[in-house]
């Protein structure tokens, strides 16, 4: 069996040095944003090349915090709308609506799967003030002319980076984390950089949302027992630090390994049933997936299982189409309901081996 993604064989690889973390939280005994937490949160900003970096619980909490910390310092106010991508994670809706926004969900580039420029263009009304650009499946959203967008309409430009750990813009050489105001990651175990647990870290160049995000973070609180605003319990675990700082070292080299195996598919892979994934080659895209799309996803499916290829969908149903965001249904979005029904992930890791690698494209072209 070839697995989608093998986190047992992921995290062996750092066995001796998680265990001696693990360990020295134990003897030191710091466990809630001790010295770990500010290690991690001080090289992750290094590696992001950006001013701050304040850990959070998750990722749908940096993201939250995010837009929280705004309304908190005067930049954004309850009710403005936030334009979203509607084909993402339901994450990225979720937070916008947990910070009394109002999101507007706009249709995706079907080449690349992230948020369409011109429909951002003609989808903008003045009541909007901010966009939440994600960077789908590990590729950067075209943040330059998402830049030009926000500086003419004076709005603020969020990343949410949960699947783009590393990606580099091959324009400037920019990471992400440092393409706009503020980006939102999640450390979610199955994400490029996973910690063995929840976490998510915000990343931005802007004092004052470090200042409030980093009270919102921690009961409103800078001193213990004064609360200055009122504020959540969602901290990055000091336990989960110290992982995470062990694992941030091989990011870049399991990056490359994605990439490698991303172009050995695009490469070998050869049945015209299957739309591959755009891919310009460079570092702007992680490849946290490998999405194909087709149109009898069901008969691909049982073809995979038959030759025991693991698989996942990113995702089976579009947000707006979910139970809890009734409210967004009547939505026209045809673009994601049709990325929706015609996609499928495959295999695609930093520890899925040459043979492996091979092994999927055989099967998938005798589909
Ligand atoms: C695009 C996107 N945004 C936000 C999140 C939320 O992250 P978390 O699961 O850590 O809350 C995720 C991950 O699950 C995601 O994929």
């Amino acid at each position: 069996m070839i697995p989608f993604l093998d986190l047992h064989k992921i995290n062996n690889r750092f066995r001796e040095e998680l265990k001696a973390s693990f360990e020295q939280s134990l003897d030191t005994s710091y466990y809630i944003l001790g010295p770990n937490v500010k290690k991690f949160e001080t090289e992750f900003a290094h590696y992001c090349e950006t001013d701050y970096c304040i850990g959070t619980a998750n990722g749908l909490d940096a993201l939250t915090l995010i837009l929280k910390g705004y309304i908190e310092i005067g930049k954004l106010k309850k009710g403005d709308k936030v334009m979203v991508p509607a084909n993402t994670f339901i994450a990225t809706i979720l937070a916008v609506i947990h910070a009394d926004l109002e999101p507007v969900l706009v249709e995706p580039n079907p080449k690349t799967y992230n948020i369409s420029i011109n429909e951002v263009e003609s989808a903008f009304t003045e009541d909007i003030k901010a966009i939440i650009m994600v960077h789908l499946y590990g590729q950067l959203a075209d943040y330059e002319s998402l830049k030009t967008i926000s500086k003419q309409h004076n709005l603020l430009l969020i990343e949410d980076a949960a699947q783009a750990h590393g990606a580099i813009s091959n324009s400037k050489n920019i990471k992400a984390g440092n393409l706009a105001n503020a980006a939102a990651f999640s450390f979610y175990p199955s994400k490029n950089l996973g910690a063995l647990g929840d976490g998510g870290a915000v990343t931005t160049n802007d004092k004052e949302l470090n200042e409030a995000i980093s009270l919102l973070r921690n009961y409103g609180s800078k001193v213990k027992y004064e609360n200055e605003v009122i504020g959540y319990n969602s901290r990055l675990d000091d336990l989960q630090a110290t992982f995470l700082s062990v694992k941030l070292k091989t990011l870049d080299s399991d990056n490359e390994r994605r990439q490698q195996i991303a172009q050995h598919y695009l490469k070998e892979i050869k049945n015209p049933k299957l739309r591959l994934p755009f891919y310009d080659e460079s570092k702007n895209h992680v490849f946290y997936a490998f999405v194909v799309e087709l149109e009898n996803r069901d008969d691909f499916i049982n073809h995979l299982n038959k030759n025991a290829i693991e698989w996942l969908i990113h995702y089976p149903i579009p947000p707006h189409k979910q139970k809890a965001l009734q409210r967004f249904s009547h939505l026209k979005l045809p673009i994601t309901e049709q990325i929706h029904k015609r996609i499928i992930s495959l295999p695609i890791s930093p520890v899925l081996t040459d043979q492996e690698v091979n092994t999927v494209i055989k099967v998938i072209n005798t589909y």
